[in-house]
C-alpha cells in the first residue's frame, strides 16, 4: 500500500511518524492543520487505539477536530486545556532559524495561538518546504471582513516601506466568494517573493487596524522534522543545535496506509 503513496506523501508521512515519538502518556497536544498534520493525527490515533496512549488534543481547525474525533482522539478546546505540552503542525516554508510561513490552509490564527500556548512546537515538513529566505510562498494575512478593502490598501501602502521583493496582495477566494476562516475572517495573500526581515515585517503588519494576524511564526518553532520520500527523517533542534538522522520503515506501517 505504501508503494501507492506519492513521493510527497511518503515524505510527509515519515516526518509525521517520527514526530509522534515525542508524545508521552498524559500530554496535552496541539493538533495542526493541513495534509502533513493529518498524517500526524492518523499516527497519533493509532497510538491511542493500539497502545492505549492517553492524550488530549487541541485541534487548530474544524477539519482537524473532525479527523481527530473520527480516529478516537479525545479533543478539548484551548480554553479547557489552557496550556499545552506540545504542538505538532505542518508549515508552508521554514528557514535555517526555524522561522515559518503558515496559513496556506487558512488556519494560521488558531495555529499561532495554539503553538504559542505550548511548551514546545514541532514542525513536520517534506524537504521541499525548506527555503534560504522566507517569502516565495505567499504570506497569508487574516483580516476582519469589515472594511477589508481599506485594510488591504493599508497593507499595500505599508509594503512600500518594507524589505520585500514583491508587493501584490490578493483576497483569497473560494470559488466566486471570499474564503472564510474558521473565525469568520478573510485572508489576504501577500506575494512578497522574499522577506528581508521577517521579525520586523510581522510586527509592522500586525499594527494595521483590521489585521488580525499574519502567517509568520518567528521564534515559535523548536524542532523541525524533515521527511524524505526514501523514509529518511532529519530532526533539527534549534535549542540544542543538534541534527539527527533516522529512517522510518514503510513496511511496518502498512496498516496506517490501508485505512485511508
Ligand atoms: C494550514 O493553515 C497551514 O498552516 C498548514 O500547516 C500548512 O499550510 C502546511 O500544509 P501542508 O502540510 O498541507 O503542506
Amino acid at each position: 500500500m505504501s508503494a501507492e503513496l506519492s513521493p510527497i506523501d511518503r515524505a510527509k508521512f515519515v516526518a509525521a511518524k517520527r514526530a509522534v515519538d515525542y508524545v508521552q502518556d498524559g500530554m496535552r497536544v496541539g493538533l495542526g492543520t493541513g495534509s502533513t498534520a493529518a498524517w500526524m493525527v492518523r499516527c497519533l490515533g493509532e497510538l491511542v487505539r493500539e497502545d492505549g496512549l492517553r492524550v488530549t488534543g487541541v485541534p487548530t481547525s474544524r477539519r482537524t477536530a473532525e479527523l481527530a474525533q473520527k480516529l478516537g482522539i479525545k479533543i478539548v478546546t484551548l480554553d479547557e486545556a489552557r496550556w499545552l505540552d506540545l504542538t505538532i503542525d505542518g508549515a508552508d516554508e521554514f528557514d535555517g532559524d526555524l522561522n515559518l510561513i503558515k496559513g496556506g490552509g487558512g488556519a494560521l490564527l488558531q495555529e499561532k495561538i495554539v503553538a504559542t500556548a505550548s511548551d514546545q512546537m514541532i514542525v513536520i515538513a517534506d524537504v521541499a518546504k525548506e527555503v534560504p529566505a522566507l517569502g516565495a510562498f505567499p504570506l497569508p494575512v487574516e483580516v476582519i471582513p469589515f472594511g477589508w478593502q481599506t485594510t488591504k490598501a493599508l497593507i499595500e501602502e505599508t509594503l512600500v516601506s518594507l524589505d520585500v521583493l514583491g508587493r501584490d496582495a490578493t483576497l483569497r477566494m473560494n470559488g466566486d466568494s471570499a474564503f472564510i476562516t474558521d473565525e469568520g475572517n478573510y485572508i489576504v495573500d501577500l506575494h512578497l517573493r522574499r522577506i528581508g526581515n521577517p521579525r520586523q515585517f510581522s510586527l509592522v503588519i500586525n499594527q494595521i487596524p483590521g489585521v488580525v494576524e499574519n502567517g509568520l511564526f518567528i521564534d515559535i518553532c523548536d524542532i523541525v522534522i524533515v521527511g524524505h520520500a526514501t523514509g529518511r527523517v532529519e530532526v533539527r533542534d534549534i535549542n540544542n543545535g543538534t541534527v539527527e538522522d533516522g529512517q522510518i520503515d514503510f513496511a511496518a506501517n502498512e496498516n496506517l496506509f490501508a485505512e485511508f
